[in-house]
């Protein structure tokens, strides 16, 4: 008989030809950190670490059940609050990863009488919370309004929803959500913005949304993750009351899994109270993505002009972006590579993340690691 597993070795050599296969390797604690998403620098700080610490001593280790059953602490119901006051939302509600608040918000918001606009580069999540949702989806190209409006004025479905990256995770843009919102209201639909690279970043810190002044609005609905600038682990959902009574009822991504564990909930308690303390930290994290995509440029390179914390380098090739992020690493700088299928164009890139807390001898080594690779990467 044959081996029904045997297809694995054919499509992982095809992966390898094609410069295509992924690896884990044990972070080098050692490198100048330019991959994670610690925006703001606060993954480590002691504040944030004795709060994850007193979370799990206080709550437990695990939170023990879903929200509907054990899994709701106190410090669940706080950072909920916290959050929503914050972003400046009537109501916000947690899950255990940004991936399943977007599940979430959209299996619960559409459904086979809906139709989704999605912008072409949304993040990973948002494609399969479409899937998830089973709504039809129009896929639209990437930051183009009018084509959203197209879709939807062309649509059958009774109801609508458009849904957007903040900050885009691959170049770091921002979507317009300003001409996006007008759109969305002239066509009676829902806007579901996913603020993952926004939050604690854009504006002071609130995120994308709230910067031009649409957080609270009753029709836009904001998804965000933890796991970034707030240095934890989690995801939220934001909006007016009703949504979020909605997605308790209905969101199976939040009813069917165990809730956040407490020592992330109290850690981004703590990161969020930081934020909130010392308002510099976002502006520093832009500050910050300005210098390294100005640094890279300098070294001839092709990179993005950032919007928020990310800053990409166009190199091309899925082979030669990853010998230029090895290259990089042996040189002491860890940085992103983003191939197909994670960049949509075919075009690979490395990714470039800021932290608020970068030094000036950090600095100096990005320059000088991103002048060496530049004489071996081929641009487009
Ligand atoms: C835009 C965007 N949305 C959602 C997520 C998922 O968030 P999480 O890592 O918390 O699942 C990410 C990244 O991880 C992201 O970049």
């Amino acid at each position: 008989v044959s081996d029904p597993l045997g297809w694995l070795a054919h499509v992982a050599r095809a992966r390898e030809v094609a410069g295509l296969r992924r690896r884990l390797t044990v972070r080098d604690e050692e490198l100048v950190d330019c991959a994670s998403n610690d925006y703001l620098g606060l993954a480590r700080d002691p504040r944030v670490v004795a709060a994850a610490t007193e979370g799990a001593r206080r709550f437990g280790a695990g939170s023990t059940g879903s929200r509907l059953v054990t899994g709701t602490t106190e410090a669940h119901l706080a950072l909920e609050g916290a959050l929503a006051s914050f972003v400046g939302c009537e109501a916000a509600l947690l899950f255990s990863s940004g991936y399943l608040a977007n599940l979430g918000v959209l299996s619960a918001l559409a459904g086979p009488d809906t139709l989704v606009v999605s912008d072409a580069v949304n993040h990973a999540s948002i494609v399969d919370a479409c899937r998830l949702s089973r709504a039809a989806v129009a896929v639209v190209p990437h930051r183009d309004v009018a084509a959203v409006e197209a879709a939807l004025a062309a649509r059958t479905a009774a109801r609508a929803v458009v849904v957007t990256d903040a900050v885009f995770s691959v170049d770091g843009d921002a979507a317009p959500l300003v001409e996006l919102v007008a759109v969305t209201r002239r066509h009676g639909a829902v806007l579901v913005v996913d603020e993952a690279h926004a939050l604690g970043v854009v504006g002071d810190g609130r995120g994308l949304a709230a910067w031009v002044g649409l957080a609270g609005d009753a029709d836009v609905v904001l998804t965000a993750t933890l796991s970034k600038a707030l240095a934890s682990q989690g995801g939220v959902v934001l909006g007016s009351r009703a949504v979020v009574d909605h997605l308790v009822d209905a969101a199976r991504p939040f009813i069917f899994d165990t809730a956040l564990a407490p020592a992330s909930v109290v850690a981004a308690l703590a990161a969020l109270a930081i934020v909130r303390s010392e308002p510099g930290l976002p502006a520093a994290a832009r500050a910050s993505a300005h210098r390294l995509a100005a640094i890279a440029r300098d070294a001839g390179l092709d990179a993005s002009d950032p919007a928020a914390a990310v800053v990409s380098v166009r190199i091309g090739a899925a082979d030669a972006a990853l010998a230029a992020a090895q290259r990089c690493a042996q040189l002491g700088v860890h940085v992103g590579c983003f191939r197909p299928p994670s960049v949509s164009d075919g075009v690979s890139r490395l990714r470039l993340t800021a932290r608020a807390t970068m030094t000036d001898q950090e600095y100096g080594l990005v320059r000088r690691v991103l002048d060496a690779v530049s004489e071996t990467a081929t641009t487009p």
